[in-house]
């Protein structure tokens, strides 16, 4: 046999075997995309979900539930009173993203969940919150209804005490999302640390029109 030949069998020999290849796999290839909803496995009833009820105490000392908020879209984010830089960051950028959407933050609470029941009273709330936003409510409680309220919106948080620190000089290492969530209580959207007001604004309205017009 020539090397042509040899070249003309072996190509042919290798196209077979890629036609066999793709007949035999074709139906394991597409046996999860068919059986997974069947299954149940990340179809959106079994979808993990975001939110959730929450029982909480506001900065005026009062009672409150998710349920307090239905019927206006909230705005969560958690965070600590003490945090040095990366709560006011996020508070001031909810802020402005409030200023920038106008007469659509009428239908908009935004809330504060300190994940530091131990500094964060609430008559510490209230001073704090008021810096940020007029209507910016600061939500703290016990350990086990803020570990709650962060379980069910997926926060991380951690106390740290840097070595040689003062025990009460503690920092929260936690995580850093705002949640748009519905009239209704369900999660909408969220957005990262960093997130621009204007990125935030756009996409708050986008939901709001969208629903509005459903
Ligand atoms: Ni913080």
């Amino acid at each position: 046999m020539n090397r042509i030949g040899f070249y003309i069998i072996a190509g042919t020999l290798l196209a077979a075997i890629f036609v066999a290849a793709r007949f035999v796999l074709a139906p394991t290839k597409n046996a999860p995309e068919i059986s997974t909803p069947q299954l149940g496995v990340l179809s959106p009833t079994t979808a993990p979900t975001i939110g959730g009820p929450f029982r909480l105490v506001d900065q005026d000392g009062q009672e409150v539930t998710d349920e307090t908020y239905r019927g206006k879209y909230m705005l969560v984010y958690f965070g600590y009173t003490f945090c040095p830089d990366v709560c006011p960051t996020s508070l001031s950028a909810m802020a402005d993203t409030l200023d920038i959407l106008g007469k659509l933050a009428d239908d908009i609470v935004p809330i504060f969940i300190s994940v530091d029941h131990q500094r964060d009273t609430p008559e510490h709330l209230k001073e704090y919150v008021k810096y940020f936003y007029p209507t910016l409510q600061g939500l703290s409680g016990s350990a086990e209804n803020i570990t709650a309220a962060a379980k069910a919106y997926r926060v991380y948080y951690t106390k740290v005490i840097e070595e040689g620190a003062d025990p009460d000089d503690y920092l929260m290492d936690h995580t850093s999302i705002i949640y748009l969530m519905g009239r209704d209580g369900s999660f909408k959207t969220h957005f990262g640390h960093g997130a621009s007001p204007q990125d935030m604004a756009r996409k708050i309205k986008e939901v709001i029109d969208g629903e509005a017009s459903d």
